[in-house]
Order: structure tokens, then C-alpha cells, then sequence
């Protein structure tokens, strides 16, 4: 069975990206596939040291032993990819871009295993800067050789406190087809 891991970049375990997973996941299951929703609340993502340990080490492990490598290892093993992450100050929290630059680099040094991977990025915010972190996670996607899905809108959504973003009901909708269109490629590509 083909399978999706999702990411929540969030500090907030049932945050709005958290939410926006769910929502992505459920239509992923619907349509036959396996998935897996990883928060990287509670840990502490370090950022890439640039040492270059992952070139040399066994199975393109980052050095640092934090828990993302134990991430990386089902991710290597998956069909797909969405990272959802929150939006701090007009950019992507910093804990999903530590975590996707040291995976960028284990990919790389490791076969790049990304390479044709279907997914992408969902962005959450109060207010403002969801295209801007939007981007950042999409130049990751696109680098790693992704096949990176589209919906009727960017996959952006309003929301402040907990639960929130799930009200925003075209969000929610542009979410569930992204998803829809995840599960599709995934399909016509994956074998
Ligand atoms: C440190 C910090 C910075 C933030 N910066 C922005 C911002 O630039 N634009 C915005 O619209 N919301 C901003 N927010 C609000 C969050 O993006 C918003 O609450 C989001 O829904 C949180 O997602 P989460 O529940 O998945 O953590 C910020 C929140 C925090 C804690």
C-alpha cells in the first residue's frame, strides 16, 4: 500500500497544522492510502552544521541525534510528503526548515530518495506571510526532485487559536483537493 507521511512544523500538537494534516490524511485514507501525521512538537530540531557527516555515514544519517534521522527513515520508505507549518514572523517556523535542510542533505547523500516523491506544502497563519513560507518549503520540494501537486488555491489557511483554521472553509477545501490530487499522482507514478 502506498503511503504518506505528513510533518507538523508546529510547537502546538493540536494546533491549526496539525489541522490542516488531518484534514489532508483523511482524504489521503479515503482514497486507499496509508498515512502517517509526525509533529515535531516537543523536540528540538537542530540546524544543519554543514560538518559533512551525512556524506560519509552509513545510510546518509545526520550527526546530529535529536530524532529527526528516525523521521528520515520513513520518509525514505514513503510514497509521499506534505509539511505543514505555521507562519512566524512572514516566514516558515524554523524547526520545519532545520528539519527539511538536514533532510535535503540526507536525501542527497543517500541516493536522493526524495527524488519523485509526491507532496508538498500547506502553510497556516493568523494573517500574513503564508506565501512567503509557502515558497520556502516549495525551494526545498522543488531542489529535492518532488513531484509537487497543486489545488484550486495556494494551500493557505486563516486561523489563530487552536482549531481556527479549520473554520476557513475555502482552506479546508483547497486542503482536500491537494490531497485528492496527491493521492492520484501517487497512483500514476508510484508504481
Ligand atoms: C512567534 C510567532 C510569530 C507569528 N508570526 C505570524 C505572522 O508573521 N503572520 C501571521 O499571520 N501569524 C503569525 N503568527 C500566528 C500563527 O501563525 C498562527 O497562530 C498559526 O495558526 C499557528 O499555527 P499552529 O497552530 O499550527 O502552531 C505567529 C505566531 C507566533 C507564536
Amino acid at each position: 500500500m502506498h503511503k504518506v507521511i505528513l510533518i507538523s512544523g508546529s510547537p502546538r500538537k493540536d494546533g491549526n497544522s496539525m489541522g490542516a494534516l488531518q484534514v489532508a490524511a483523511e482524504v489521503l485514507r479515503s482514497e486507499g492510502l496509508e498515512t502517517e501525521i509526525i509533529t515535531l512538537a516537543g523536540m528540538n530540531i537542530g540546524c544543519c552544521l554543514a560538518c559533512p557527516r551525512c556524506s560519509f555515514n552509513d545510510g546518509g544519517h545526520c550527526i546530529i541525534e535529536d530524532g529527526a534521522n528516525e523521521i528520515y527513515a520513513k520518509i525514505e520508505q514513503a510514497d509521499g510528503l506534505i509539511l505543514a507549518a505555521p507562519v512566524y514572523f512572514g516566514t516558515a517556523r524554523g524547526a520545519m526548515m532545520n528539519f527539511i535542510q538536514r533532510l535535503g542533505m540526507c536525501s542527497n547523500r543517500h541516493g536522493r530518495f526524495l527524488e519523485g516523491m509526491v507532496g508538498g506544502p500547506i502553510a497556516v497563519a493568523r494573517r500574513g506571510g503564508h506565501t512567503m513560507a509557502l515558497s520556502e518549503m516549495l525551494m526545498f520540494c522543488y531542489i529535492c526532485g518532488m513531484t509537487v501537486c497543486g489545488s484550486h488555491y495556494w494551500n493557505m489557511l486563516f486561523g489563530m487559536n487552536k482549531g481556527e483554521a479549520l473554520h476557513d472553509e475555502e482552506g479546508v477545501s483547497t486542503v482536500r483537493l491537494f490531497a485528492r490530487r496527491v493521492a492520484d499522482t501517487i497512483s500514476k507514478t508510484r508504481g
